[in-house]
């Protein structure tokens, strides 16, 4: 494993945001949560998310009861956390998951991908957090971590590829959902567009933007 992974893994495993769709440390996500997160998460905050998260499992505790929900009652629960588009493949995805997976999610990103709603970051974050598929998860905040890791000097968004493929050099074999939630953890808590924490920062070592002296 990368010295990054492991010192990244190493600091989760003290810091990790305690988010209510994770499983207790070394327990197992369940896949209906993660979907569920992660399409909530599309364009909406954390802290925006969790009274709608716990109020659609207590609904709707499984895809299957959520597939067997009238649309109207999902719209309605769905209502302001916006784009409704989401809301309606919500639904498609639970009854596609329902009936033609026999209520089990498909544990690849390709078969995640050609469910409605998820597109190939959703699919990409839940084949990593839900089955530690070794997938390369890249979000806002972790194309900040590594821009700065690595010191890149082209802007947004034309340093896009470059950061994904540097993003996959570092994604560990075992604990790629962990890895990847340590990314964007870092990023939301230290490494912070403005004035990053690098003090409290696990990669202060190998970051070359802290060397250079570009991320205070
Ligand atoms: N944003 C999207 N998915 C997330 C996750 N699993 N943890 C923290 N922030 C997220």
């Amino acid at each position: 494993m990368s010295s990054v992974a492991s010192q990244l893994l190493a600091w989760y495993d003290r810091h990790r945001r305690d988010l209510p769709w994770r499983a207790p440390p070394g327990a197992a996500n369940d896949p209906y949560r993660v979907w569920l997160s992660e399409i909530m998460l599309q364009q909406t905050t954390v802290a925006t998310v969790g009274p709608y998260f716990h109020a659609f499992l207590e609904r709707w505790p499984t895809v299957e009861a959520l597939a067997a929900a009238p649309l109207d009652d999902v719209l309605h629960a769905w209502q302001g956390l916006g784009y409704y588009a989401r809301a309606r493949n919500l639904h498609a995805c639970a009854r596609a998951v329902a009936t033609e997976h026999g209520g089990r999610f498909p544990d690849t990103e390709e078969g995640l991908a050609a469910l409605p709603g998820i597109g190939p970051y959703t699919a990409a974050a839940i084949a990593a957090i839900a089955f530690d598929r070794k997938a390369t998860v890249v979000d806002g905040n972790v194309e900040r971590v590594v821009a700065r890791l690595f010191a890149l000097e082209t802007p947004l968004p034309d340093a896009k590829p470059e950061i994904r493929r540097l993003t996959a050099t570092l994604v560990p074999e075992q604990r790629a959902g962990d890895f990847a939630q340590g990314l964007m953890d870092l990023g939301a808590t230290i490494c912070v567009p403005a004035n990053p924490k690098c003090i409290l920062c696990p990669l202060t070592d190998p970051c070359r933007a802290r060397a250079a002296g570009f991320a205070a």
